[in-house]
């Protein structure tokens, strides 16, 4: 069964499940993303932070696919938050890609203890980037609701996405408030790095019920709440794993026992965007 595109508000078509390229050595970027392609997989979402642009390119270039048919996420480094660098580092990741333009281009981290806590001059040079047709749609990743609140009210922007963690142990706050502005969530970790949440006994269960793993369980979930999946995996087996599952839906009481394993702050395994202030060297 195909994978569902979904629209976003700017009106442009999304895949609702990719790949994503999160701790993909750059040596295996285009072999774990050529695998993936092959496997039908048609959205990649890599970042500048990655250092693996270049391996997701060669896979794409390798792949003999039309541009339209493969959808391309990249996010802008925290290093490069000023505008005239903003700019300058996404020539750099187009150049890195083979492309002339990318599909969806995230600011990666609000930063806001850093540039003067100033992430909507950010975002206004984001906004130029789309008008300059250097991407097809802006967006956010790990944006607090008062994040998005201030850009929103200052620019009169929404982002299209809001890339945050989300999995079923850390069921992001942000997410509701992504939605009431009209933009999709876009679930980082999905698969909560592999760890506890794919023992659960409640997911275990479900995969038992449904004849699938926990993994398409989890996934699944992510699929039926309506947000957008990308899964890191560099082994093949797993890639075609975790695309299996368009085969299936879960329940609304299936989807609302996952709801119930939310742990709060306790879940997230990432750091927490007020805070975060790491700038690459
Ligand atoms: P690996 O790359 O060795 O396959 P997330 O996307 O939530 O960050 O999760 C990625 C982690 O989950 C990676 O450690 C990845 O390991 C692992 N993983 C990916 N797919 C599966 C799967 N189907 N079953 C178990 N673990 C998986």
């Amino acid at each position: 069964m195909a994978v569902p595109s979904l629209t976003l508000h700017d009106q442009t078509t999304i895949p609702q499940f990719g790949i994503g390229v999160w701790q993909v050595p750059p040596t295996d970027s285009e072999r774990v993303v050529s695998e993936a392609l092959e496997l039908g997989y048609r959205h990649v979402d890599t970042a500048q932070m990655y250092g693996n642009e270049a391996g997701v390119g060669a896979a794409i270039s390798a792949s003999g696919l039309a541009r339209d048919d493969v959808y391309v996420t990249t996010k802008l480094n925290n290093s490069f938050h000023e505008p005239a660098k903003a700019r300058e580092s996404l020539k750099r990741s187009l150049d890195e890609l083979g492309l002339d333009q990318v599909d969806l281009f995230l600011i990666h981290w609000p930063l806001p203890t850093r540039y003067g806590g100033d992430f909507t001059a950010t975002w206004a040079a984001l906004i130029e980037l789309r008008e300059a047709g250097l991407t097809r749609s802006i967006g956010v990743s790990n944006f607090q609701p008062a994040h998005l609140d201030t850009i929103v009210q200052a620019t009169g922007v929404v982002p299209v996405v809001n890339q945050i963690e989300l999995h079923p142990y850390f069921d992001n706050p942000a997410r509701p408030a992504t939605l009431e502005h009209g933009a999709l969530v876009q679930a980082w970790s999905p698969l909560g790095q592999g760890g506890g949440e794919l023992t659960d006994p409640v997911i275990t269960a479900l995969a038992d019920k449904h004849g699938k793993t926990p993994a398409q369980v989890v996934l699944r979930w992510h699929l039926d709440r309506g947000d957008i999946v990308f899964p890191k995996s560099t082994h093949r087996e797993r890639l075609a794993e975790n695309i299996d599952v368009f085969d299936f839906t879960l329940s609304d009481d299936e989807v609302t026992s996952l709801n119930a394993l939310d742990k709060g702050e306790a879940g997230r395994t990432g750091p927490n965007p007020d805070t975060f202030d790491w700038i690459p060297n």
